[in-house]
């Protein structure tokens, strides 16, 4: 790796039960993914409001990763359902507003899957290295 090498700032939003667990596991097994990714704990992954990923975009972030549990397996039995359908349209919208699509993404990830956390996490970390920083929905308010 490159000294000065571009580094995003992604933000993962991990449901309590599935996705967390598997971030979990994939430390607990020494698996890498980079540490510029920021892991935020949410309940269920349809607790994230749209709102929560335009309000990262906004406060600088690059990428966000939402990820839960399989179709099926959501602990609060139709959540992921509504994820789905919520990200559809916000995904949809940002496409609008010029946003790369690729710098979004809905991942299902187990609590027994830490090995696909891992590999999810560093090719969307190259995904988003490669589009370079999000200037769109940046607030420049929000700059350190
Ligand atoms: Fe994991 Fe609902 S509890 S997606």
């Amino acid at each position: 790796m490159q000294v000065n090498e571009y580094q995003p700032l992604i933000v993962a939003f991990c449901c309590n039960w599935c996705s967390y667990a598997g971030a979990d596991l994939a430390g607990n097994n020494r698996l890498n993914y980079p540490a510029n990714i920021k892991i935020i704990r949410v309940p269920c992954s349809c607790r994230v409001n749209p709102m929560f990923i335009l309000r990262a975009f906004q406060r600088g972030a690059d990428g966000v990763i939402l990820c839960g549990c399989h179709p099926g397996d959501c602990h609060y039995t139709t959540g992921n359902y509504y994820t789905r359908r919520r990200m559809a349209l916000l995904f949809s919208m940002l496409d609008y507003l010029g946003i790369e699509k690729e710098r979004t993404r809905v991942e299902w990830v187990s609590a027994a899957e830490g090995a696909k956390f891992a590999e999810t996490m560093n090719d969307f970390a190259r995904t988003v290295a490669a589009l370079g920083e999000n200037k769109r929905l940046e607030d420049l308010r929000c700059k350190k």
